[in-house]
């Protein structure tokens, strides 16, 4: 048994944040560029250099996101091939796409995500982070950070944007909990992972099926209506297509945001410096955000499977074999990032791999960072005295996820006037 292989592919290693950047250390200067072994997984190469995952998302005509996307244990892969007939996934996304039709799918969406659309959005935005903060006041001096406000903000950001009510907010998160977080057996329950794994994947279809019936039948302006009616070289792009599509809106913008917020402010707990640094000086925010997104590393991994032999850091990748991108290890990278596991607000540059690269690159990362920097702000401007509680916790995962629990303690600011 190959014990690199093993922790990397336990969803407990993440969970003790120093172990993990110990793992990823030590695969960086070992063998970079590894072949990864985990019992129960079908094998793969390890990408842990920065250099070496920009060239493979660059190369996207010979490394493709079809059809292996992420690390799933045979036996899941099993289940969802008995209960699809024969896919390795339970949907398709633009994540599982590649070529022209991927450029098609993405193009669809890709309006809705450019700054001039999010510019429309900053006051909506605005006024769901100002009612996390009055959440905070109402809390008093102390709150779990990511239970009453980090999980919740990036869900209600969804809503404005799939034009859903907030009192639809505690279902999305139960059935995106579930489904993102299967792993962690504190969140969603007893059962073997496969099964909870389908299970947890039908439920959240069944919920995007009816709002897809729902948008069609009665479209507005929202991103829901656009994917519902959505329409590729003159056809209505297929129900399947389309329900894949607004499950991937639903859950790609909410983990991710929530668990860089939650896991930014950590940081800046974790080093007051900085956090004073900040507080006094607010045009620091933008470069704070992409340290967080830098520090956080939400995404642990996607996979590319190669199409063609193509030789990397002097090794033999051969056609059919896939390799994980290891989005954190690349921004703990100690050949592009001097002082890499210091946190610095100012770091300049900054070029981390958080959002990915190349044709897949994340399609709300200028959201994203735009949710994050509004939170902090209005966080910033009304409360001081912010410092740890209590012991964080993370969730298990082996793929996406970040704290579960962040006890925090602070004080309302007086402002002046
Ligand atoms: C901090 C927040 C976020 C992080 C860290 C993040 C990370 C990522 C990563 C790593 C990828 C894959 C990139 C690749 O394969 O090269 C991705 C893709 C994607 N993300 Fe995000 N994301 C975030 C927020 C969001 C938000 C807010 C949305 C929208 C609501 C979103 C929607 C998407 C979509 C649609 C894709 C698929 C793009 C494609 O395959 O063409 N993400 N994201």
């Amino acid at each position: 048994m190959d014990e690199i292989s093993e922790a990397l592919a336990d969803p407990q290693t993440v969970t003790h944040p120093a172990v993990y950047d110990a793992l990823l250390t030590r695969i960086r200067r070992e063998a970079p560029l590894r072949w990864m072994t985990p019992e129960g997984f079908r094998p793969f190469w390890l990408v842990a250099k920065h250099a070496d995952l920009l060239e493979v998302e660059s190369r996207a005509d010979i490394f493709l996101s079809a059809p292996r996307t992420e690390l799933i244990p045979r036996k899941e892969e099993e289940q969802i091939a008995a209960a699809t007939g024969g896919n390795q996934q339970m949907m398709r996304t633009i994540l599982h796409m590649d070529g022209a039709e991927h450029r098609a799918y993405r193009g669809l969406t890709q309006p809705a995500f450019m700054p001039p659309n999010l510019c429309k959005l900053e006051a909506g935005i605005t006024a769901i982070a100002k009612e996390y903060v009055q959440r905070m006041v109402e809390l008093g001096d102390a709150c779990d950070f990511v239970k009453d406000i980090a999980v919740w903000y990036p869900l209600r950001v969804i809503l404005l944007l799939l034009d859903l009510p907030p009192e639809a907010a505690p279902e999305i998160l139960r059935l995106t909990q579930n489904f993102v977080e299967r792993k962690d057996q504190n969140i969603v329950g007893e059962g073997p992972s496969e099964q909870v794994a389908v299970q947890s994947a039908q439920e959240i279809l069944d919920y995007v099926s009816k709002l897809y019936e729902s948008r069609k039948a009665a479209p507005g302006d929202d991103l829901a209506s656009v994917i519902a009616t959505a329409k590729i070289g003159g056809e209505p792009i297929s129900p399947f297509e389309a329900m894949s599509y607004l499950l991937l809106v639903v859950t790609a913008g909410h983990e991710t945001t929530s668990a860089t917020t939650a896991g930014g402010m950590l940081a800046l707990l974790q080093n007051p410096g900085e956090l004073e640094r900040l507080q006094a000086d607010l045009t620091l925010l933008p470069g704070a955000v992409d340290e967080m997104l830098r520090w956080v590393s939400p995404v642990k991994h996607f996979f590319r499977t190669a199409v063609q032999d193509y030789e990397l850091r002097g090794q033999k990748i051969k056609a059919g074999d896939s390799l994980m991108l290891c989005f954190p290890s690349a921004n703990r990278d100690e050949e592009v990032f001097a002082d890499p596991f210091s946190f610095k607000i100012d770091r300049k540059p900054n070029p981390h791999t958080t959002f990915g690269y190349g044709p897949h690159a994340c399609l709300g990362q200028h959201l994203g960072k735009m949710e994050i920097r509004i939170l902090l702000k209005e966080i910033l401007e009304n409360f001081d005295g912010l410092q740890l509680a209590g012991e964080p916790a993370w969730v298990a995962t082996t793929f996406a996820g970040g704290l579960k629990t962040l006890p925090i303690r602070y004080r309302r600011r007086q402002l002046p006037g």
